[in-house]
């Protein structure tokens, strides 16, 4: 990778803390910020594919984009194995909990269209067999550049290692549906550098993936936000006042929870296509309190920066928890200082009673929050699950300043456009 000095000169900016303070006013089941239950009687959208991770078409200001009419998802994707050998348990039944367990290895990115923005039909995977350069097509986002329906698809090629990569094709639409063509040449952009970001060198469970690049609507250059871990070998992060914060008498024993080094990433382009980055340092750090900030993404409004994250309650460091869902931040300028929404970050969690029961969620300019269904109880007692790889239903939130509620409830899948596209 090349090395030109940073446009910035010196560091531009101090990481935000989500601290074990802020965490401590996470709560489950406040209803103002919670996901309303999702019915084990969910229709999937295929008998044939799990699909999990959902990304909308959209441009590089961060509006939900359709072309000619239709809506454009891209999913991560993976067959289900209802007949094969390997996926039956002793009693010869399909053991579909354990097939989507293993879905993550064998993770490609499929597209998906429709006219009304749900009720989405397959158009299959973006890129042939052999495109991809390793094994795993991991999270990322696709921008609709032009009125060509050129597309950039920026994404994580996983194992071995993990490197944010982008592909770039085209988007093709008839009378009866749409097709991409062309995500033929992947290229490389960079990977975790050691000094910021941690690699699988310090961590063999270090995560550093889910590009989401945009427009900044003040300084109108592009940045790249991703997922990643502080640098660091595992074990050798400090747990320190400031990311304890302001604590009560008895919560200063932090545990383990130098082992929970979460950031959310940002890199800056060097180019107007988007082809040369320099990555900065995090935009805002969960050393003590989180291991991961999954999937970040912006929301620009009233002038200020909404950054949203997807984080797991097993991610969670010691001492501290939250339901799995998606947490926010908020800043008047795009490096900060960003301070929790909510007091703590909490912003749509899942319900204590089904705890597994959506993930990754994308909250988009409109207010309105896509998912995936993961599993949801099938009887009282939690213990019999039926397992999604489906979209879930869209729940709409309100912002509000540093407040978010829960407004509105829609369909299953239900992304429609913000724009459209008339491609010449
Ligand atoms: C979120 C996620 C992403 C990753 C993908 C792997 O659900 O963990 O961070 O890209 O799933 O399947």
């Amino acid at each position: 990778m090349k090395s030109t000095p940073s446009k910035f000169g010196k560091t531009p900016h101090q990481p935000s803390l989500w601290t074990r303070a802020d965490a401590l006013k996470v709560h489950a089941d406040d209803p103002t910020t919670t996901q309303p239950l999702v019915s084990a009687n969910f229709p999937v959208l295929s008998d044939e594919v799990f699909i999990w991770d959902t990304m909308p078409l959209r441009d590089i200001d961060g509006n939900i984009t359709s072309v000619d009419g239709w809506s454009v998802i891209f999913t991560l994707t993976a067959d289900r194995h209802p007949n094969d050998p390997q996926y039956l348990d002793q009693n010869g039944n399909y053991d579909v909990i354990r097939d989507w367990s293993d879905r993550h290895g064998r993770a490609k990115m499929y597209y998906w269209f429709s006219r009304t923005g749900k009720d989405w039909k397959l158009g299959g995977r973006v890129m042939a067999e052999g495109v991809s350069p390793t094994v795993r097509e991991w999270a990322g986002t696709p921008i609709l550049l032009n009125e060509q329906g050129e597309v950039d698809l920026y994404y994580t090629a996983v194992t071995p290692g993990a490197t944010i990569v982008k592909v770039r094709g085209r988007v093709v639409t008839t009378e009866h549906g749409v097709s991409l063509v062309g995500f033929e040449k992947v290229k490389p952009l960079f990977e975790a550098d050691g000094k910021m970001y941690q690699t699988e060198a310090q961590n063999a469970f270090w995560g550093f993936r889910d590009p989401w690049p945009f427009r900044d609507p003040k300084d109108g250059k592009l940045y790249m936000l991703f997922e990643g871990n502080v640098a660091g070998e595992r074990g050798s992060h400090k747990v320190g006042k400031a990311e304890v914060g302001d604590v009560p008498p008895g919560y200063e024993d932090v545990g383990n929870s130098r082992f929970q080094t979460a950031c959310v990433g940002i890199a800056v382009a060097r180019d107007e296509d988007g082809d040369d980055w320099e990555m900065l340092p995090p935009l805002l750090t969960a050393v003590g309190v989180n291991d991961q900030t999954e999937r970040p993404h912006f929301v620009f409004q009233d002038g200020k920066y909404y950054l949203f994250t997807i984080s797991h309650t097993f991610t969670y460091a010691d001492g501290v928890t939250g339901p799995d869902g998606v947490y926010g931040f908020v800043a008047d300028s795009l490096f900060g200082p960003y301070v929790p929404l909510n007091g703590s970050g909490l912003v749509l969690g899942n319900p204590s009673s089904q705890p597994f029961q959506t993930y990754s969620h994308c909250v988009m300019p409109n207010g309105l929050v896509t998912s995936f269904i993961d599993s949801v109880p099938t009887d009282d007692t939690g213990t019999q699950i039926r397992i999604g790889g489906t979209e879930a239903p869209t729940v709409g939130i309100k912002i509000k300043g540093q407040q978010t509620f829960v407004v509105a409830e829609y369909d299953y899948g239900y992304i429609p456009p913000m724009l459209d596209v008339t491609l010449k």
